[in-house]
């Protein structure tokens, strides 16, 4: 881990709310995330880890009846102003989720997808860019003689590990990962772990996940939600040490959640 004083802010959150209609569900939420490091969210179920995730990358617009206050700023622009285009931003800022949910196409195409849509066409270009996503995901070597077959057709551990690819091939800043190895066994799950630890060198990483064990493992700052609120921030090892508020204590000691 880097010290101290190389800390840069990636994402700056201040005290920002969240409504789905007349539901609370983030309050007052304060949070820096550190470039090149990894966040993780953690909290009991219902807490607001996804719907904070979501608010990162402006996902969250598509649902009917939401209202979001206060601000977010990534690289200090304020990702809410009215003349942001949010295409853009989701280039910016890539997105894996819970399931592995591959396009049903075929491997190439589903990493030659996002670039395509952002304007590269040359045949040559999307081969870089398709071996390039795949080596960085750790997959390069299992899907190299198969690339023209269905993403379908591999395990969930290796479906995984193309979204995450497929996230990475438009060159995004910051990954945001909802539970990524929650439907993966423990040796898929111990391969995500060891990439994320590898990506951390160029991408800024939000994690959630329900593993406290996972979350020690892989990431550097901890985030702990309870309720829609951020209850302590700190580094990881504190989080899990000597968190300063009981509540903390009680849920990474499985009391609740
Ligand atoms: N589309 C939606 N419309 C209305 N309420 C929602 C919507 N999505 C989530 N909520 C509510 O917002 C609250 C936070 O949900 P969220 O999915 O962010 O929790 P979470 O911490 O990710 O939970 P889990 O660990 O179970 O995934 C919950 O009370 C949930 O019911
Ligand atoms: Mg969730």
């Amino acid at each position: 881990m880097k010290t101290v004083n190389e800390l840069q802010t990636k994402i700056l959150v201040d005290n920002l709310n969240f409504y789905y209609g007349n539901f609370h569900a983030l309050k007052n939420v304060s949070l820096e995330i550190y470039k090149n490091h990894v966040t993780a969210l953690i909290g009991p179920s219902g807490c607001g880890k996804s719907t904070f995730l979501r608010t990162l990358n402006r996902m969250n617009d598509l649902i009917e009846g939401v209202r979001v206050e206060g601000s977010i700023k990534i690289d200090d622009r304020d990702i809410y102003v009215k003349d942001v285009d949010v295409v853009d931003l989701r280039k910016q800022i890539g997105m894996v989720f819970q399931r592995p949910n591959p396009f049903p196409k075929s491997i190439y195409d589903n990493i030659a997808y996002g670039p395509r849509i952002h304007g590269t066409k040359k045949r040559a270009d999307l081969d870089q860019i398709v071996e390039e996503s795949l080596r960085a995901s750790a997959l390069w070597d299992e899907v190299r003689d198969r690339l023209h077959e269905s993403a379908m057709g591999l395990s969930g551990g290796q479906q995984q590990r193309l979204c995450i690819a497929r996230a990475l091939a438009v060159k995004p800043e910051i990954l945001l990962m909802d539970e990524p190895a929650s439907a993966l066994d423990p040796i898929a799950t111990g391969r995500i772990e060891e990439l994320i630890d590898i990506l951390r060198e160029n991408y800024t990483i939000v994690i959630v996940t329900h593993s406290m064990q996972q979350a020690a493992r892989v990431s550097d700052y901890t985030a702990f939600f309870l309720m829609g609120e951020i209850i302590e921030f700190d580094e990881t090892g504190v989080i899990f040490e000597r968190p300063a508020d009981q509540r903390t204590e009680d849920y990474i000691t499985g009391r609740f959640g």
